[in-house]
């Protein structure tokens, strides 16, 4: 399953920490968007869904969440609590995000504007499609 952990490299000095995230340097794609997510309440579950071409990288700037990745096949849980990884994440990888603490920023790195239609919202659907893909 294309998905894993990137390390970023910490500069530090006396006055702290610095991570520059650069497109085909430590980022895999050209970074055509970045969103974050924060003030997510207890007990949500975020994601759920998979993106047909868009490639992501997820970064817990602040605080920490669980996310679990499924290819409709295999299923791997990352907990994220560090500003120095990210969790890239290739298309068609059905995904969700839960235990969000009350500080966490989720920040996301995406290789594509927003568009509605690389959405995949339905897991059967996903799965549907994750098999035709696999049988190609
Ligand atoms: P949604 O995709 O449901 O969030 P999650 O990643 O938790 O699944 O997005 C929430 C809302 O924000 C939805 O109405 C679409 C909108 N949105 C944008 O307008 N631009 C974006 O870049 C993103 C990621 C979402």
């Amino acid at each position: 399953m294309n998905t894993n952990i990137i390390s970023f490299n910490e500069i530090i000095d006396t006055r702290g920490s610095l991570i520059a995230l650069e497109a085909f340097a430590n980022i895999p794609f050209s970074i055509k968007r970045v969103y974050y997510m924060y003030n997510v309440q207890l007990n949500v579950m975020r994601g759920e869904h998979a993106h047909k071409e868009l490639q992501q990288v997820l970064i817990c700037v602040a605080g920490s969440c669980t996310v679990r990745v499924t290819d409709g096949v295999d299923c791997l849980e990352f907990k994220l609590s560090r500003p120095d990884q990210g969790l890239y994440m290739d298309r068609m990888l059905w995904h969700d995000m839960r235990y969000f603490s009350t500080e966490t920023v989720l920040l996301v790195l995406a290789s594509d504007h927003y568009n509605e239609s690389d959405y995949i919202r339905d897991y059967d659907l996903f799965m549907k499609f994750s098999k035709t893909k696999i049988g190609e």
